[in-house]
């Protein structure tokens, strides 16, 4: 069937932390939305079919996932990143960041590090510092316009924690994004390869972060981290949801995998009592797995007509603006830094005059400042009405 992604939808009033919260978070209801990573689109209809399908038995009580859940997974991840896993090896989280935040509990200490390469989905930094953990930064780079990962700065990170005076290494795990929010990074094999035996060679776990995994500009091909190798895959645990792609985050169900045996009871026994997936999730996941293609390709073709018309209209028209290029998620990452303004003032700037509410780049840890974060899942009027604001709104300075 055909999406219409230009179509406009009311989500006010539907308690809507995109739309229904700018007072609160922005200081003004008169604010265009382009911040939380949700889509202003509506879900494939076999997702909507298959939730009414199940609301109408009258009893919502506790649930396990249908074993057609798991062989729907099993086939995805060996259909698109050619990853050959085992249904035993799929576990059910209330969300990435909720599994996210099992998986420190899991296999790090109170006072143990762990790793994350910023700018990056703010997130990280709470599912180790609430925990009582430390972060350590591996900054990103940027090269020529293009965001890296710093392998050399990694290697030194390691190196200094095994010598004098430390010795003992408190790293324990690297939180990885792949694909990369916010720069928008689809990492290559050879990328994620490197970043591995890196992490091999110091024990260091991937807690590998794909909930972008099937967003992805054309052309362009994601890996999964943990089908790299068998020994890859040991050290691995990968988090992936339905609910980027989709737009199912209000359903609370995404699934982690963990192919080894021993930590996978490690991760059972840390959530233990904590909620999985839900009645709904675990149908509506299904259904997107199974029979939502023509939804994904047509999503991804829009998604890159924005990023065009978004890209082409600040190299044209506000050209003291650059656009990170774009591989994968729909996130822009654009750099203001040329407006000279400071945090504040760019965040002022931005909601009072040209009445954006965007996600402020500082958020994202070093190397983000001076960065706005714009989200282009929505119709394209929009984004034409954002970039108008904005212009006008430089054009007054
Ligand atoms: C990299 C990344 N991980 C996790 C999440 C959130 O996932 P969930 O809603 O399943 O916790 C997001 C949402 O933006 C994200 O960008």
């Amino acid at each position: 069937m055909r999406y219409d992604f230009d179509q406009l939808l009311e989500r006010r009033n539907t308690n809507c932390s995109k739309h229904d919260n700018n007072t609160v978070l922005f200081g003004s209801d008169d604010v265009l939305s382009m911040w939380v990573a949700d889509m202003d689109f509506p879900v494939p209809e076999p997702v909507v079919d298959a939730i009414k399908k199940r609301a109408e038995h009258p009893v919502y009580g506790y649930t396990f996932p249908q074993a057609s859940l798991y062989e729907a997974i099993v086939n995805r991840v060996d259909r698109l990143y050619g990853w050959k896993i085992k249904p035993e090896w799929i576990l059910f989280n209330a969300g990435v960041v909720n599994g996210l935040y099992s998986a420190v509990e899991a296999f790090t200490h109170i006072g143990d590090e762990l790793i994350i390469q910023p700018p990056v989905y703010y997130p990280f930094y709470s599912a180790i510092k609430n925990t009582g953990r430390q972060v350590v930064y591996n900054p990103l780079k940027e090269v020529n316009g293009r965001w890296e990962m710093d392998f050399e700065g990694l290697e030194k990170l390691f190196e200094v924690r095994t010598s004098f005076p430390a010795r003992t290494p408190r790293i324990k795990a690297l939180i990885l994004c792949s694909p990369h929010n916010p720069v928008g990074r689809v990492w290559t094999k050879e990328e994620l390869q490197r970043l591995a035996e890196i992490c091999l060679k110091h024990d260091c776990l991937i807690f590998s972060d794909e909930i972008h995994c099937e967003l992805l500009a054309p052309g362009v091909e994601h890996t999964a981290t943990a089908g790299l190798s068998p020994e890859v895959q040991a050290n691995t645990i990968t988090f992936m949801s339905a609910s980027k792609t989709f737009n199912l985050a209000g359903l609370a169900t995404s699934y982690v995998i963990i192919p080894d045996a021993k930590l996978r009871r490690r991760y059972m026994e840390a959530r233990a009592g904590r909620n999985s997936g839900n009645v709904f999730g675990y149908v509506a996941t299904e259904a997107a797995l199974t029979q939502c293609d023509d939804y994904l390709e047509q999503l991804r073709d829009y998604l890159y007509g924005n990023f065009k018309f978004f890209t082409e209209f600040i190299n044209t028209r506000l050209p003291q603006l650059r656009v990170a290029k774009s591989e994968g998620t729909y996130l822009a990452w654009v750099d203001m830094r040329a407006l000279g303004m400071d945090t504040l003032e760019l965040q002022r700037f931005l909601r009072e005059k040209a009445r954006l509410a965007l996600d402020d780049g500082y958020a994202f840890g070093p190397g983000g400042e001076g960065f706005q974060r714009f989200n282009l899942a929505c119709p394209r009027s929009i984004v034409k009405e954002a970039l108008e604001r904005l212009e006008k709104a430089i054009k007054e300075l």
